[in-house]
C-alpha cells in the first residue's frame, strides 16, 4: 500500500509498478485548490467492496457532494498544474542549495537527493514538496516562515498558491523534540508546498526572507 498524495497520478503511477493499494489525499494536489477535503482508495475489486462494506459502514465516507464536485473540477486541470508545480520547484530548491543561509535542501529533483536516481526512473517529474534547513536553528527557521510574504502560512499542501511551514514551531510543536530530531524535523527545517505562481516571485520572496 502507497500514499501517492506528493506525487498525484499524474507524476507517479504505483499500480503500474506492482503496489497492489494507492490512497491519497485528494484534498491536496488532485483537488488543487485548497477548498476541499477528500481521499480515495485504489485497489482491486475484491479489496474496495470489503472497504464498502465493512469498513465505510463502520467509519463513513461520503463525500459532500460540493467537495466531490470541486475534486473532479480540479483534477480537469491536473495535468496543467502539475508540470508548473514542479518546474517552480525544480527553480527554487536550485536557488536554495546555493544561497549562503541554507544548510541542506531535500527535494529528489536535486541530483545531491538520495532518492534523485530512483525518482528519475519512476517519475515523470519531481514533484514540488521542498524541505531546507536554515542557518540559525529554531529562530532561523522561523523567521524565514514569519517574513514571507507571497507563501501563505499554511500546513496543508499541494495548493496552487504556494505554502510554507516551520515544523517546529507549528506542525511538530507538540512533538518532544529528541523525537522530532529522530525523524529528521530538525529545529531550522522549513517546508515547502511550491505553488504555481511566477517563479521569480517566489524566489525573491524567499530572498528577502532569508535575508535577516
Ligand atoms: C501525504 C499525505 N497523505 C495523507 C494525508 C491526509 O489527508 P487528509 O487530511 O485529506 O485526510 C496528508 C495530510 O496532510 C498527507 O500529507
Amino acid at each position: 500500500m502507497i500514499d501517492n498524495t506528493f506525487a498525484s497520478p499524474a507524476l507517479q503511477q504505483p499500480l503500474q509498478m506492482g503496489v497492489t493499494v494507492v490512497v491519497h489525499s485528494a484534498t491536496k494536489y488532485l483537488c488543487g485548490h485548497g477548498d476541499a477535503m477528500g481521499g480515495a482508495i485504489v485497489g482491486p475489486k475484491d479489496y474496495i467492496a470489503e472497504l464498502n462494506h465493512e469498513v465505510l459502514r463502520d467509519f463513513g465516507g461520503i463525500i459532500s457532494p460540493f467537495n466531490a464536485w470541486l475534486i473532479l473540477r480540479g483534477i480537469r486541470t491536473l495535468h496543467l498544474r502539475m508540470p508548473a508545480h514542479c518546474s517552480n520547484a525544480q527553480r527554487i530548491a536550485e536557488f536554495l542549495a546555493r544561497h549562503p543561509k541554507v544548510e541542506r535542501v531535500n527535494y529528489p529533483g536535486l541530483p545531491t537527493h538520495p532518492g534523485h536516481e530512483l525518482a528519475k526512473k519512476q517519475m515523470k517529474a519531481f514533484g514540488a514538496m521542498i524541505s531546507f534547513e536554515v542557518k540559525g536553528g529554531y529562530e532561523g527557521g522561523k523567521k524565514v516562515m514569519d517574513r514571507v510574504k507571497i507563501f501563505a502560512r499554511a500546513a496543508s499542501l499541494g495548493d496552487t498558491r504556494s505554502l510554507i511551514v516551520h515544523s517546529a514551531s507549528t506542525s511538530h510543536r507538540a512533538v518532544p523534540r529528541e523525537q522530532r530530531l529522530a525523524i529528521g524535523i530538525t529545529d531550522g527545517l522549513v517546508r515547502l508546498s511550491v505553488g504555481v505562481e511566477a517563479a521569480e516571485d517566489l524566489i525573491q520572496d524567499l530572498e528577502q526572507a532569508l535575508a535577516f
